[in-house]
């Protein structure tokens, strides 16, 4: 296994996406180093199909290299996941046996430096999963309005001190450009009353900041619903979908949008979902201490009704 990124609840996703068949179309929406594509290969080749999508071109020739020895039943495409649909249209792909989604970004686009989604080293700020994109955390520190940046940090980082630390940002930028996440994490800090600066944090404060700010700049929330959505359209009936979500708000969505899809159970046209976990299912202790970022993950999973 390539250091890329350790996949998390990788038995669960195999089992609850009935791999073990040992056929069928699988989408990974989330490529990354193709942690879990490898594990749904290894079952379903050689009669089986992968389709790997990543926005990430760094992650798409890492994980062409993992995935190298199933040659033809592969397809790895370069995309956001938000347009599904229209990725399994280009293919002549019309229905799939299983769908996942493996959201946020993969340890290695945290530990590269240069990506800048990372505070424990300096690096640009950047943050974005698509290189391609004009827009990165830069540009959104230095131009959105003091009322925009409040917004994104009560939204996304559920911060505390979001007003404080939005006032800081206007005054310092004001000063000189923030370009750096070490600039942006000091700043955090400062930002802090004086009581809490000092304090042994359980997370370093700049870590609900910093997530925020990656959200926004990769509108996460916003492909999350759509690329879900499509997902539950492109399987077949009995086909699974599973999502691995790492905080509140992209559980939340995965939630609710499962939710809405079971309401339509009986509904033509047959769109309906049953949902197979009630409660996600977690990682076991024994995964948390090999991979802690395990800790935080929750797996959804549910079912196509036969349409
Ligand atoms: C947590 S990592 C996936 C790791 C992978 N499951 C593995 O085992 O190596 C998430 C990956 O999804 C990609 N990603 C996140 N949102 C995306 C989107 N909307 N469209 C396409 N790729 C996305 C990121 O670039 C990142 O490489």
């Amino acid at each position: 296994m390539h250091s890329f990124h350790i996949p998390v609840l990788s038995e669960e996703v195999v089992h609850y996406l009935n791999c073990n068949k040992g056929s069928g179309v699988y989408v990974d929406c989330t490529l990354g180093g193709g942690g879990h594509s490898k594990a749904i290969l290894e079952k379903i080749y050689p009669q089986g199909l992968l389709i790997g999508i990543d926005q990430d071109i760094e992650a798409l020739r890492i994980a062409q290299e993992e995935l190298s020895s199933f040659r033809d039943r592969v397809i790895l495409v370069k995309d956001n996941f938000k347009n599904l649909g229209e990725i399994l249209s280009r293919l002549k792909i019309d229905k799939v046996s299983g769908v996942l989604f493996d959201l946020g970004v993969s340890s290695y686009q945290l530990k590269k430096k240069e990506r800048g989604f990372s505070f424990q080293e300096d690096g640009p700020l950047d943050m974005r999963m698509d290189l391609s994109q004009k827009f990165d955390a830069a540009k959104l520190v230095n131009s959105y309005p003091e009322k925009e940046l409040i917004r994104v940090l009560e939204n996304y980082g559920e911060e505390h001190f979001s007003k404080r630390i939005a006032r800081l940002i206007v005054l310092e930028r004001e000063k000189r450009p923030i370009t750096t996440t070490q600039q942006l994490a000091d700043l955090v800090l400062r930002a802090l009353p004086p009581a809490k600066r000092g304090e042994r944090w359980r997370i370093h404060p700049a870590t609900r900041v910093f997530q925020a700010i990656r959200i926004e700049v990769n509108r996460e929330m916003e492909v999350l619903a759509e690329g879900l959505n499509q997902a539950i359209k492109v399987l077949a009936g009995e086909g699974r979908i599973c999502v691995i979500s790492y905080h509140s708000l992209e559980d939340r969505i995965v939630k609710n949008v499962f939710k809405e899809a079971a309401r339509e159970i009986g509904k033509p046209p047959t769109y309906g979902l049953k949902i197979i976990t009630k409660k996600p299912l977690k990682a076991s202790p024994e995964e948390i201490r090999r991979n802690p970022r395990a800790r935080s993950a929750k797996l959804r999973v549910a079912e196509k009704l036969i349409d």
